[in-house]
């Protein structure tokens, strides 16, 4: 969008620019305060609020009152190490050059979204410096009527009875209306790790814990290759890390880079499995791969281009999973959803959503949402621009393909600001033309009433998915237990086909959860809609844990490695 086509409505004129002048605000010239206030929402909005009610995430510090103020001065937000120790103002200079590369700026901030257009910039920041956006001089008086719900209700926090073995059962037939309780802003501060002698995490009685690797910079998604390299995502780093064991598996004896300079890469998978010559590599809006032959430490090549584009749209869910069927002759590319709720979707006339449906599957998104909160598959040999294969997964951060039953599998974030206990997050098997109802609609025909009335023919459509998570856990990783034969850390067989999530810990619930790896029971690859605790121990109390666990692999010994993103470990979980 060009200055010249903008409506003059929505632009600063000379008056409005003394009164503001006066107030302490001095727009940049041309910039575009209501065009800001859109890119605001479809890039920043889903970790960000900036206005009283506007329903951001608070996944980042609420941006309220942020121009002029001090960088990282919001008392109950957990920022990086790097930002409070950056010493930034925020002024309209230094957030456009923030804006433009943020961890160019602040190397180690864990704010990784850039903004590239210049134009979008000035925007922002004319935005952020707005009347709307300044901080609250006076709180408004409440409204009569009751009082609101509380996020946090008196009682005992569900976490406290955590433990290896715990069986947790969320079932759609019993989930609260949604608004029950308030939207919680309950960020996890990340605790320092405790020494190791009070470190106290809990496994299953005959497995023990310990630490692989440290000091690792965000380790999210791990690859273990046939011999047994470990490949890292190091998405906010724009990496992928290769780790080799030592010869008892229990510490990295090499440890470097195989590939750098990456747009947030996060699903990694090796093809063709068995002796594979490609590492194939998601970054947030495509798909590369690198060669790659057992041993190799370093890419030998530069990445060829398999995807060039996964969504037309950027912005909001950033990462991206890639998995192969068991063939190898389809891959599978998870794309989270832009927004929480797709808000500001435009009407269709339900003879322009059949011919959409005709095209991209039933109950997809268009707008902003146009190849997002799905599943797209790809041929392997002519990839094109593939198809959406299920739709309706708001953010599918994480899949794996089950070895025996080759179904695909998705691990996702439900929606947020409906109330403690809405909606679940989930792990499911996808399956093809299938519709998971975001967002629209959640867990079967329970209508978001932030859509109401918006999509009645969807109703009896919905399919329910497999396994309902504690709402808010923050599902980010699921890896199916197999092990060779003869391993040395092999777990007992009646693992073998199970399922491991890891959940990173959530945010939106008045009372923490997640921050733990669950173990999901599999009957000839069908599960239960139950889910069991396998390791616990890493949340300090309501506000706080020492651990966002973000990946799980098996490891080529058998043992189970969980990478940790907020304190930058990888565990070890093996037999006693
Ligand atoms: C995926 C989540 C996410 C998105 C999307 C995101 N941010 Fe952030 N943002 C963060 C986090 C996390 C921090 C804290 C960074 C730190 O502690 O290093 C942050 C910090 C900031 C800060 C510094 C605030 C302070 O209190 O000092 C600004 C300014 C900011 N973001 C602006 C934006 C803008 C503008 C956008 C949209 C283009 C955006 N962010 C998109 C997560 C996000």
């Amino acid at each position: 969008m060009s200055h010249q086509i903008r409506p003059v409505s929505v632009r600063f004129i000379p008056s409005m620019v003394a009164s503001l002048a006066m107030a302490g605000f001095s727009p940049a010239w041309g910039a575009d305060a209501a065009a800001g206030k859109n890119v605001f929402k479809s890039q920043c909005a889903l970790c960000h609020s900036a206005e009283a009610g506007d329903g951001g995430g608070a996944q980042g510090p609420p941006l309220r009152g942020v121009a002029g103020r001090r960088a990282a001065a919001d008392p109950q937000f957990s920022y990086s190490a790097a930002l409070k120790a950056s010493n930034l103002t925020w002024d309209e200079a230094t957030l456009n050059r923030f804006l433009a590369a943020p961890t160019a700026v602040v190397p180690g901030s864990t704010m990784v979204i850039p903004v590239a257009n210049a134009t979008e910039r000035e925007d922002l920041v004319a935005y952020l410096r707005s009347p709307a956006v300044a901080p609250a001089v006076v709180a408004a008086p409440r409204p009569p009527g009751p009082p609101p719900p509380t996020a946090t209700p008196p009682g005992t926090p569900e976490y406290l009875a955590d433990a290896p073995g715990k069986v947790h059962s969320v079932r759609a037939q019993d989930l609260p209306k949604p608004f029950a309780s308030a939207a919680a802003r309950n960020f996890p501060r990340v605790a320092p790790a405790p020494a190791p002698a009070d470190r106290n995490l809990k496994v299953p009685a005959g497995f023990r814990i310990e630490v692989f690797a440290e000091n690792l910079e965000g380790p999210r998604k791990m690859l273990v290759a046939p011999n047994g390299d470990i490949f890292v995502a190091t998405t906010q780093g724009g990496k992928v890390r290769i780790l080799r064991p030592n010869a008892e598996g229990t510490r990295p004896q090499l440890n470097g880079y195989f590939a750098e300079g990456l747009s947030q890469p996060y699903g990694l998978a090796l093809y063709p499995a068995g002796d594979p010559s490609w590492l194939y590599v998601a970054e947030t809006n495509r798909v590369v791969r690198f060669p790659y032959k057992a041993g190799d430490l370093k890419a030998s090549g530069p990445p060829e281009v398999v995807v060039a584009q996964l969504s037309p749209t950027g912005g909001g869910h950033f990462s991206r999973d890639l998995v192969f069927s068991k063939d190898g002759r389809r891959f599978y590319v998870s794309v989270g959803s832009n927004g929480n709720i797709a808000e500001d979707l435009t009407k269709k006339s339900p003879t322009e959503i059949a011919a959409w449906e005709a095209e991209h599957g039933l109950g997809a998104a268009w707008d902003k949402e146009t190849r997002r909160a799905a599943v797209l598959v790809f041929d392997t040999a002519n990839p094109g621009v593939g198809r959406n294969f299920a739709n309706g997964i708001r953010n599918c951060v994480a899949m794996a393909v089950h070895p025996r039953t080759d179904d695909v599998w998705c691990t996702t974030n439900e929606r947020d600001n409906l109330g403690d206990d809405l909606v679940p997050d989930y792990a499911t098997r996808v399956g093809a033309g299938k519709f998971y109802g975001w967002p629209w609609y959640y867990m079967g025909d329970n209508e978001d009433p932030r859509q109401a009335g918006q999509r009645p023919d969807l109703r009896g459509k919905i399919t329910v998915p497999d396994v309902l998570f504690t709402a808010h856990s923050a599902a980010t990783s699921i890896t199916f237990y197999e092990s060779a034969r003869g391993a040395p850390e092999a777990f007992p067989g009646e693992f073998s086909g199970d399922a491991f999530v890891a959940l990173h810990g959530s945010w939106n619930r008045g009372f923490r959860t997640g921050h733990k790896i669950v173990r999901i029971r599999l009957k000839d690859g069908v599960p239960t809609n139950q889910y069991e605790d396998f390791l616990t121990g890493f949340i300090v109390d309501n506000n706080s844990a020492w651990a966002r666990p973000g990946g799980v692999a098996v490891a080529r010994d058998g043992s189970l490695l969980v990478s940790d993103d907020g304190n930058h470990f990888i565990w070890r979980i093996s037999r006693e």
